[in-house]
């Protein structure tokens, strides 16, 4: 299982000038699997990257010419509003396909760039997590909804919150596949065993076919050995599920949500859109794209 024990002390040592790839990886890794790919972005620690990680890896992959959906299924609605959807007020959202069987297709609204849907979240959704315990099928909402627009998409990336509740369950039982950012930090491998159960959890009990398939190691700083430390550490435990573009601690990053928009046309040159953009390669290399 995973060791949480990250102990070190970050020192302000200058490491060597880093590009995002890792050069020490190099092993070529088997073809991905098919189109359409399902992945949720989780992790249960708050603040960790989750939702950075699904709008930009969403938009790069939607600019790579897949026609992606982002589902924003944590009623914060960070992914939605990132993306330049404006949540409060909507008429429909991730809350009525939950809870309300509406089709996944009504709340879907296309984003700034092409290719780009966000199927948003609204504060309605909280309740959801309540709700839910004593529905009928109540781990399988998102998956029902999500087969009835599979064929639309090559790309559909969860926003998942950061707990193990309902939401989350709902999310890991309609994926495929689970996308995990790790936070370059202090115990960033804490708690993520307790996310590796329950992903075990829901293969055995709802979705036999779940795996952990990628793993992004994300704010990233040069500055600091214990960022290496914990990339080597994320590289031991999982080898190459762990994708060989680390994404860096930047401002950029920091900034571009609050403008609506995803780092690759907030600041289309910056260290975080090259970043997420490798990102994106890496998770689609070798996919056929399918024809519509
Ligand atoms: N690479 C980065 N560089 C700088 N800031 C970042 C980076 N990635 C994320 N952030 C910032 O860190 C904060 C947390 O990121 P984010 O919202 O993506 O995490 P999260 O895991 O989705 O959080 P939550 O658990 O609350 O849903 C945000 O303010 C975000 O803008
Ligand atoms: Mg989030």
């Amino acid at each position: 299982m995973v060791n949480a024990a990250m102990t070190h002390v970050p020192t302000t040592e200058a490491a060597p000038e880093s590009t995002n790839v890792d050069p020490s990886v190099t092993a070529e890794r088997p073809p991905p699997p098919p189109l359409p790919r399902v992945f949720a972005v989780a992790n249960q620690k708050g603040g960790v990257g989750k939702t950075t990680t699904t709008i930009n890896v969403g938009a790069c992959l939607a600019e790579l010419g897949y026609r992606t959906l982002v589902i924003d299924l944590d009623p914060q609605g960070n992914a939605s509003t990132g993306l330049g959807v404006d949540h409060r007020g909507l008429e429909t959202s991730m809350y009525h396909v939950i809870m309300h069987e509406t089709p996944l297709e009504n709340c879907v609204e296309p984003a700034s760039i092409k290719n780009l849907f966000v199927a948003p979240a609204s504060l309605e959704l909280a309740g959801a997590e309540i709700e839910l315990v004593a529905a009928f099928s109540r781990e399988l909402r998102l998956r029902r909804a999500i087969d009835a627009v599979l064929d639309d998409y090559d790309y559909i990336l969860i926003d998942c919150p950061p707990s193990l509740g309902l939401l989350t369950v709902n999310g890991l039982a309609a994926a495929r596949e689970v996308m995990v950012p790790i936070q370059c930090e202090y115990y960033a491998l804490e708690g993520l065993g307790q996310l590796l159960r329950n992903v075990d959890l829901v293969r055995r009990s709802l979705n036999p076919t779940l795996e952990v398939s990628v793993i992004v190691c994300v704010m990233y700083d040069a500055r600091t050995k214990l960022s290496d430390q914990v990339v080597s550490e994320v590289r031991e435990h999982f080898g190459d599920k762990v994708c060989r573009a680390v994404v860096p601690r930047t401002v950029r990053l920091s900034e571009a949500p609050s403008f609506g928009q995803p780092i690759i046309t907030f600041d289309p040159s910056s260290r975080g859109a090259i970043a997420y953009r490798d990102v994106a390669k890496e998770v689609s290399r070798g996919a056929t794209r399918r024809t519509r």
